[in-house]
């Protein structure tokens, strides 16, 4: 038999793609690289699964999700000015992962360009390619929030705009006046706004995520992206979601039920159970990342060579270093003095110069990572 070689795109994309293939680490190295929850999931989630298996919710679902679950992720919504959620607003995917794909292959074709302010979560570059689109990355000025002037340059004939607010790896909220700025940028075009909010629980003191449905700007080209994975502590459960204008969200349903079908029944149930938890279980969790993010700033602040602008939400620090070395270089030397974290450049080409530090990881194992960190990268250029 010849050579199997996949689709020119599937090549494509592993000639492109950023996304690193994931090492274990090694035996007595701390991880600060995932981003997930290092929270069990919440008790009640996981006998709601078993429950609901037990009485038979073992068949295909809904193919947009099960309608009642859908009817309170509607009713859950942030408030969207003039207009009301229903269930038919709203479709179950597999993780926030299936409902970004959805998105971009159900609007993004052959020669359409995408904007994406980076550095910026690796997947939705791949998804553009993956879906024969063009990835237009704009770098993020200094502070990490966004180079207006430089999307105002960039944005004229974009299929798409694509960010994470809470934002992987940056930790920065795009504040309101933002979000508002891009909205009146984008007046007058078809761009579509996507808007992965997978991070909307964990915004820190001082700081206010307002979520693009509540802009007035961006009201009808938002496209929202939301997940169980992070807040609720469900990375393995597989259950995101999005809304957004009609058309757009029939035109991701056919994506998504062609690439998966319907998702797990019983996790649906697991999920309503979820949406029942009382605001403490979520807030507790959200209180750990709180004191973690503090410990993170305070052991990262004030050390030479080092630049860390504080975290504003989810749980990254996005750390630059003045010396040498590219960030594929310096977290394999990290990780040979067992401390596991992610090249910035991962993330794309201004990522270069920093690595993201995850504070998902207990107390104990951040105070180790942290101060390998220090020691390998403090004390300015080698
Ligand atoms: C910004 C962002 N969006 C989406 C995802 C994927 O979430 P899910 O587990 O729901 O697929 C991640 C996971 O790291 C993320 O950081």
């Amino acid at each position: 038999m010849n050579a199997l070689p996949p689709a020119s795109r599937i090549e494509e994309l592993r000639r492109g793609s950023r996304r690193p293939a994931l090492a274990p680490a090694p035996p007595g190295a701390v991880s600060l690289a995932m981003g997930e929850p290092d929270f069990p999931t919440p008790p009640p989630v996981v006998e709601a699964a078993v429950a609901a298996l037990r009485d038979g919710n073992t068949h295909y679902a809904d193919q947009k999700g099960l309608a009642e679950l859908r009817a309170a992720l509607a009713s859950r919504l942030p408030a969207h000015p003039g207009r009301t959620w229903t269930a038919d607003d709203v479709v179950v995917t597999h993780g926030a992962t299936a409902a970004l794909a959805a998105v971009v292959l159900a609007m993004v074709g052959p020669g359409d360009r995408v904007v994406v302010p980076e550095p910026a979560y690796s997947l939705y570059a791949d998804l553009v390619v993956l879906a024969g689109g063009t990835v237009d990355f704009v770098p993020l000025a200094p502070d990490l929030h966004w180079d207006l002037d430089a999307l105002a340059a960039a944005l004229p004939g974009a299929a798409m705009m694509i960010f994470s607010n809470p934002s992987n790896p940056t930790g920065i909220v795009h504040r309101a006046q933002e979000l508002d700025a891009l909205g009146r940028l984008l007046d007058g075009s078809d761009t579509l706004v996507v808007s992965d909010e997978a991070y909307h629980r964990l915004v820190y003191p001082g700081h206010v995520l307002t979520s693009a449905l509540e802009v007035a700007s961006l009201r009808d080209r938002t496209v929202y992206v939301q997940t169980f994975s992070k807040t609720y502590a469900m990375t393995g459960w597989r259950v995101g979601y999005l809304t957004g204008p009609r058309e757009v969200v029939d035109a991701a349903a056919r994506v998504h039920r062609t690439h998966n079908g319907s998702l797990n029944t019983a996790v649906q149930h697991a999920a309503l159970a979820a949406l029942d938890l009382p605001d403490g279980a979520v807030d507790a969790m959200v209180d750990r990342y709180r004191r973690r993010r503090e410990l993170v700033v305070a052991q990262l602040s004030g050390v030479p060579g080092l630049h860390l602008i504080p975290p504003e939400g989810a749980f990254y620090g996005f750390l630059r270093y003045d010396a040498g070395p590219p960030s594929e270089t310096v977290v394999r030397e990290l990780a040979e003095r067992k401390v596991m974290v992610r090249a910035g450049s991962e993330y794309g080409p201004s990522g270069e110069g920093h690595v993201r530090i995850s504070f998902a990881a207990s107390e104990s194992d951040l105070r180790t990572g942290l101060a390998r960190i220090v020691r390998h990268l403090g004390g300015g250029r080698s």
